[in-house]
């Protein structure tokens, strides 16, 4: 855990600075982690692109789990990998799809992409990375297309699983309700998309001001709450019932239910964000 005086000074700087800062603190605690464990030392930079603490490769099997779980992946479905960061999905993906399978990831930072394509470029030259020019207040500023004008790489109803890992977590509701939208268009009929999502009730926006839970929320605007209201995308929690309208609104079905994660208890599975499972309609 990084020093709050530390966590504090970084949080003064601009988002790329802060993000490099505290990816340059998580590199440095890891060190004994990579000396001792071979299996971490290939573990990717985070002050090359920071996308949170952890153990990288657990917290990719557990996901891929999640997905062959509740998504109904399997050895030869379709992917995509929306917000695929430094390739913490794609890593065991390359290990475990088949042959006939496809892998899409794309993600508004190009040093990820770049990362992803030289450790996974040459293993699985059909695994497909693409960077998206796309602005987001805290991962590219720059960029030149909004979040809710861009065209995913992927043509209409080719995607068997699609998935989002801590990306809606950065994004407004307007830009998540547009990449519903385009997530409906890429699946198949009857294909699911798991995404996770800091989600609000009237009870856990209680047991935030009580002070449970390890994220500082405070509230923002349209009743959701941000750590940082100077740069919202740095987190933002939604509204469950404006999650849910979202999904409806694009055109995807919520067929179980919201799984919370460890973010706020009370817990239902091992994750930190909560996980929802949406589903294109077959028909
Ligand atoms: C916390 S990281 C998670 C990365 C990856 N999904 C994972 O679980 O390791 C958030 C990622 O979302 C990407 N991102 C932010 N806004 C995005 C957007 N509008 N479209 C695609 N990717 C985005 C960031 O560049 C970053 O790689």
């Amino acid at each position: 855990m990084t020093p709050l005086f530390l966590r504090k000074a970084a949080g003064l700087l601009p988002p790329p600075f802060r993000r490099a800062a505290s990816g340059a603190m998580l590199d440095l605690m890891s060190l004994p982690v990579r000396l001792a464990d071979p299996e971490r030392r290939g573990d990717p930079w985070q002050s090359v692109h920071n996308v949170g603490g952890g153990d990288f490769a657990r917290a990719g099997r557990e996901t891929l789990a999640l997905l062959i779980e509740h998504a109904g992946l399997d050895r030869d479905s379709r992917v995509l990998d929306i917000g695929c960061g430094t390739g913490r999905m794609a890593m065991p993906l390359a290990a475990w799809l088949g042959d006939g399978a496809g892998y899409v990831g794309f993600d508004v930072s190009k040093s990820a992409i770049s990362t992803c394509r030289r450790t996974l470029g040459a293993r699985r030259p059909d695994f497909c990375f693409v960077h998206a020019d796309v602005r987001n207040r805290e991962y590219r500023s720059g960029g030149s297309i909004a979040e809710t004008a861009f065209e995913f790489p992927v043509q209409d109803a080719s995607v068997d699983v699609a998935f989002a890992t801590s990306v809606f977590s950065h994004m407004t509701l307007d830009s998540i309700s547009h990449y519903l939208a385009e997530t409906r268009r890429v699946l198949k009929p009857g294909g699911r998309f798991m995404f996770t999502a800091y989600a609000l009730t009237p009870e856990r926006i209680a047991a935030i001001q009580q002070g449970q839970g390890h994220l500082d929320f405070k509230p923002w605007r349209d009743g959701a709450m941000v750590i940082d209201p100077k740069s919202p995308e740095r987190a933002i929690a939604h509204p469950l019932a404006s999650l849910v309208a979202a999904i409806r609104q694009g055109g995807l079905d919520l067929p179980a239910d919201v799984l919370f994660g460890g973010w706020l208890p009370p817990t239902r599975y091992g994750g930190g964000q909560d996980l929802f499972t949406v589903r294109r309609p077959a028909v």
